[in-house]
């Protein structure tokens, strides 16, 4: 079908057509003729790279354009909320105005309400719906992507709980629910009261395969010899590809794999490389040096980069991580070893998918267990997109034991595991019933019941079942007093309140009041509010401590005992011992407030940057909700004192440089130096001539008539 026959308006027919899109893809005609632009709900079920996207462009220029409603787009990474946004934005020539938010939680986010596209992570969204803004009643779409994250440990419950919350507004709102993994369609569809759309179709032929000894064998029964070099499986897999001048994405199961497999690929790949290709990997590299701290891994990352690899991992700084997906793109890097976080929906060639570890670490069980299903059909997924291959091709490394072609047959037969709601989780159960509770204005147990009836873990296991649940919740709210009943009607108490916009776990709210309640005036907490943080189930990453730590946390420990929060001096061992496991990561914001360079907090406690910076954004918003609880329990001494630390921990700092850390351009290197040269308050700083400041090491006249601008405003 093209576009034309599907009646879309002439301006957005023009607007595919310069992207080369003319003719709609089956699985796109068939959502059509479903009625996705008739209004009707659908749950879209067709694999990676089969053009999910276009539907929801589509159903949101009629929703905005004919039918003046609003559009929320939901995606579980801002990774992908990134990619949709600039998507979307490309729509503003036609007067659909688009704005995203994905972080901030304690913010309204009223604003947000002036576009008509608002593009949001799902706890962002949740977040928003708690604040109450007045523009969900002119929601008319709700876009899911990734929905089989509603099956997700960590995540899903919240998915789960915005789009029933969706449903249970009575808005008549459309929804269309995207992914390329899901078996069991018609359970979601049903859930949502969509229409099940299911098409196996892909745009560019996948060829899966499995490594055996030393050729591939595919599932269409061709076999390819694969030269053994002395690199390894992946390595030799990836290198068929590299070598035909196509690109090769590797997936590796722990960071320390990704990074050792394309330290090695480098050596191969640098032969590769044409001229150009070098002259622009160099440029690459340079870039990696230039940005950001210098650290041992960042010097690791530029070398492997210039010779046309790359790793990809959590740990790398996020500018690190960007530099390396835009040369990948660009095809000047022509191996990438990345763990799987990369396989969520985001767009990147690879006419090669290798998959060199089919095991992972699961916390639950201990121990490697074999990758799901799911997981698999995401990474291959990455395999031939459209726009960068016209054929892809996934390859599996079993591990040694295992017979290649059974676990081919596994995993390319079998369909991904259903999705399953993970709502039943006591953390999100209390989260959820404390959230719904807060936002009305007097509930009943039966109000509740009818809103998580509505849920996917109802269907699942039953009404009887789920109401016991929030029964549970109810119970540990109440004796908390987040809650308080009068006759048969539930109340958030201003606590509760403040914990549900807050966004924290109520087992945070209640550590935090527990905590400040006991603090003494007249003494500092420093230590002790960053560990009260770090031992809240709302940290995260969290560091666990290492064996070799031991030493260090124990003298740590001694040493800002007096700082510590009441509540958490131990008496017994086991207190101490837990005390001691939340230390590393007490260390490395302690470490990051006395000013450790990057490559410090690497090389002794071995804290990589990417995940620091995620650390010190998380221990912000958590210190930010400590100083309001401590506000809430008229303890004025530890709002400041939390406050205090909030600014150190943002800026990274010392308490002395925090003054200079509120001028835009000055940073934590920058307020050193500043000091340092004796300009140490803003005062100094409005005193000094332009040209005296410039003379400072890192700053310059450029940056020293910014900040001049800035204190003669004050
Ligand atoms: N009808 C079409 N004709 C040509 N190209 C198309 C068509 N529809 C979509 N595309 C292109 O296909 C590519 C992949 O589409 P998209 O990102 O929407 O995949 P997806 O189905 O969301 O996959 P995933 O499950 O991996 O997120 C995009 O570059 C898009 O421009
Ligand atoms: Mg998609």
């Amino acid at each position: 079908m093209r576009l034309e026959e599907a009646s879309v308006p002439e301006e957005l027919v023009q607007f595919f057509r310069a992207k080369g899109i003319s003719e709609l893809y089956p699985p796109q005609e068939q959502a059509i003729r479903a009625g996705l632009l008739d209004g009707k709900s659908l749950v879209v079920a067709s694999p990676t790279a089969s053009g999910k996207t276009l539907l929801a462009l589509l159903a949101a220029y009629r929703k905005v354009k004919e039918q003046r409603r609003k559009v929320v787009y939901l995606a579980p990474l801002r990774a992908l909320a990134s990619e949709k946004y600039a998507e979307f934005s490309e729509m503003t020539r036609f007067g659909i105005y688009t704005n995203i938010s994905t972080g901030d939680y304690d913010s309204s986010g009223e604003s947000l309400g002036r576009a008509d596209v608002i593009v949001l992570t799902n706890e962002r969204f949740d977040s928003v719906m708690r604040h109450r803004v007045s523009w969900l009643n002119s929601v008319g779409l709700f876009i899911a992507d990734e929905v089989h994250l509603a099956g997700n440990d960590s995540r899903g419950p919240t998915l789960e709980m915005i789009l029933t919350k969706a449903l249970h507004l009575g808005l008549d709102a459309q929804l269309l629910a995207l992914s390329a993994t899901i078996s069991n369609v018609r359970t979601l569809a049903e859930w949502l009261h969509a229409i099940p759309v299911e098409l196996d179709w892909r745009p560019v032929p996948l060829r899966e395969g499995v490594y055996d000894y030393n050729r591939i064998l595919f599932t269409d029964g061709e076999e390819r010899q694969v030269p053994r070099s002395t690199y390894g499986a992946p390595i030799d897999v990836a290198m068929g590809t590299v070598k035909e001048g196509g690109q090769a994405l590797v997936f590796a199961n722990t960071r320390r794999r990704a990074v050792s497999l394309a330290t090695k690929a480098a050596e191969l790949t640098q032969r590769q490389l044409s001229p150009e290709e070098k002259k622009a990997a160099s440029e690459a590299s340079r870039r990696i040096l230039t940005s950001g701290e210098e650290t041992s891994l960042s010097r690791l990352l530029a070398e492997v980069v210039a010779k046309g690899s790359a790793f990809h991992h959590a740990g790398l700084e996020a500018e690190h991580r960007r530099i390396v997906e835009d040369y990948y793109r660009a095809r000047a890097l022509k191996l990438l070893a990345a763990t799987p976080t990369l396989a969520a929906g985001i767009n990147l060639p690879a006419r090669r998918v290798v998959i060199a570890d089919m095991t992972r670490y699961d916390a639950e069980h201990g121990g490697n267990a074999e990758i799901s299903v799911l997981e698999y059909r995401q990474m291959a997924g990455r395999a031939g997109r459209p726009q960068y291959d016209d054929h892809g091709e996934t390859v599996i490394i079993p591990p040694q034991s295992a017979p290649s072609a059974d676990f081919l047959e596994h995993y390319t037969k079998e369909p991904p595991e259903p999705i399953q709601s993970r709502l039943s989780d006591e953390s999100a159960m209390r989260s959820h019933t404390l959230a719904t509770v807060a936002t009305g204005s007097g509930t009943s147990k039966a109000d509740l019941d009818s809103l998580f009836g509505k849920t996917l873990l109802a269907m699942q296991v039953g009404a009887k079942e789920t109401g016991r649940l929030t029964e549970k919740a109810l119970g540990y709210l109440l004796g908390e007093r987040l809650l308080e009943s009068h006759g048969n009607l539930f109340y958030a108490t201003e606590f509760g309140r403040r914990v549900s916009m807050l966004y924290i776990d109520p087992v945070t709210g209640v550590m935090f009041r527990d905590s400040v309640r006991h603090a003494e005036p007249g003494r500092k907490y420093t230590a002790g509010m960053l560990h009260l943080i770090a031992a809240s189930p709302d940290f995260e990453p969290k560091f666990p401590l290492r064996s070799k730590d031991y030493d260090q946390a124990m003298a740590f420990l001694e040493e800002h005992s007096p700082e510590m929060l009441e509540r958490h001096t131990s008496r017994t061992f086991a207190d101490y011992d837990r005390v001691l496991q939340d230390m590393r990561s007490v260390m490395a914001l302690h470490g990051w407030i006395d000013e450790w360079r990057e490559e410090q907090l690497l090389s002794r406690l071995g804290v990589e940057p990417g995940d620091m910076h995620r650390a010190v954004d998380n221990a912000d918003w958590l210190l930010h909700s400590l100083g309001e609880l401590a506000k809430l329990f008229k303890m004025p001494e530890m709002v400041r004192q939390a406050e205090t630390l909030r600014m150190r921990v943002a800026s990274g700092v010392s308490e002395e440089l925090v003054e200079l850390t509120t001028l835009q351009g000055v940073g934590r290197v920058r307020a050193r130096a500043l000091y340092t040269a004796g300009f140490r308050t803003l005062e100094d700083i409005e005193e000094a001539p332009a040209d005296r400041l410039a003379l400072v090491d890192k700053v310059g006249a450029a940056v020293a008539k910014k900040i001049k601008e800035q204190v003669s405003k004050h």
